[in-house]
């Protein structure tokens, strides 16, 4: 009775350990970093919490500047409190949104044997562009995008500049080589946006596509009445 009860204790340990490993490991890491767009990465993280996503979210000085520029939101700069004022925003279930500071070596995110499922940087810098391209890994936001390209783990940056110059273009055919995916914050038209929202919703809609998270922002191309002209 006693090796009955102890083995069916240790089986459900396992199941739990099971079942936390694997959460911790499809966790999704975003990086909102000081490019403008601060509105993309705010309604990418909405998105991902509604979606019941394990989160790792880290947000960088300059980003913090540009949140305080296009937002009304006075977002706390460390991490505990960041994390409470997301969580609490976008109702994030206990222990699924998980902020980490520029200097948080201990994170999961920064080590291959703990690699997130994928990563975002969003919206993302030249500055971060560069870093990441030369494999900087000065802070964790950039190692945890170095961690990704060695781990051979889907990244995800969507820079905003205008114009770009030489120097960007050749970071981002370089990691466009190495299999980053570049999705610029450049949304289309054609789908008749009638709101700021909805040009957000464009770009982050891409996104989500290719982390292959269900989504019901806006329809898609050939769903509208352009299917039959
Ligand atoms: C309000 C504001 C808007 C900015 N917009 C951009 C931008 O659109 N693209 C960009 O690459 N940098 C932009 N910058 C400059 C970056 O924030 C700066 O290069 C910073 O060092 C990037 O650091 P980070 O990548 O660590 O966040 C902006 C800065 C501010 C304060």
């Amino acid at each position: 009775m006693f090796n009955e009860t102890i083995s069916v204790f240790s089986a459900s340990l396992c199941l739990c350990v099971g079942l936390f490993t694997c959460m911790s490991r499809d966790a999704i890491a975003l990086a909102m970093t000081g490019a403008s767009g601060a509105p993309y990465g705010l309604r990418l993280l909405e998105c991902l919490i509604a979606a019941r996503c394990k989160v790792y979210l880290m947000v960088s000085a300059p980003a913090q500047v540009v949140l305080a520029q296009e937002t009304e939101l006075e977002v706390p700069g460390r991490p505990e409190a960041m994390r409470a004022f997301f969580a609490e925003r976008f109702g994030a279930a206990e222990g699924q949104l998980e902020v980490f500071g520029r200097d948080q070596w201990m994170a999961p995110v920064a080590s291959g044997s703990n690699a997130p499922q994928a990563m975002v940087v969003c919206p993302c810098s030249t500055g971060t562009v560069s870093a990441i391209a030369m494999g900087a890994s000065d802070n964790l936001i950039e190692r945890a995008a170095d961690v990704m390209i060695k781990e051979r783990r889907p990244l995800i940056l969507v820079p905003r500049e205008a114009p770009l110059s030489a120097i960007h273009l050749e970071h981002m055919l370089n990691l466009a080589r190495l299999g980053v995916t570049i999705l610029p914050a450049a949304p289309g038209f054609y789908h008749r946006p009638q709101s700021v929202q909805d040009l957000v919703d464009f770009i982050v809609a891409r996104v989500l596509d290719h982390l292959r998270i269900e989504h019901r922002l806006g329809r898609r191309w050939g769903d509208g009445p352009e299917a039959s002209r």
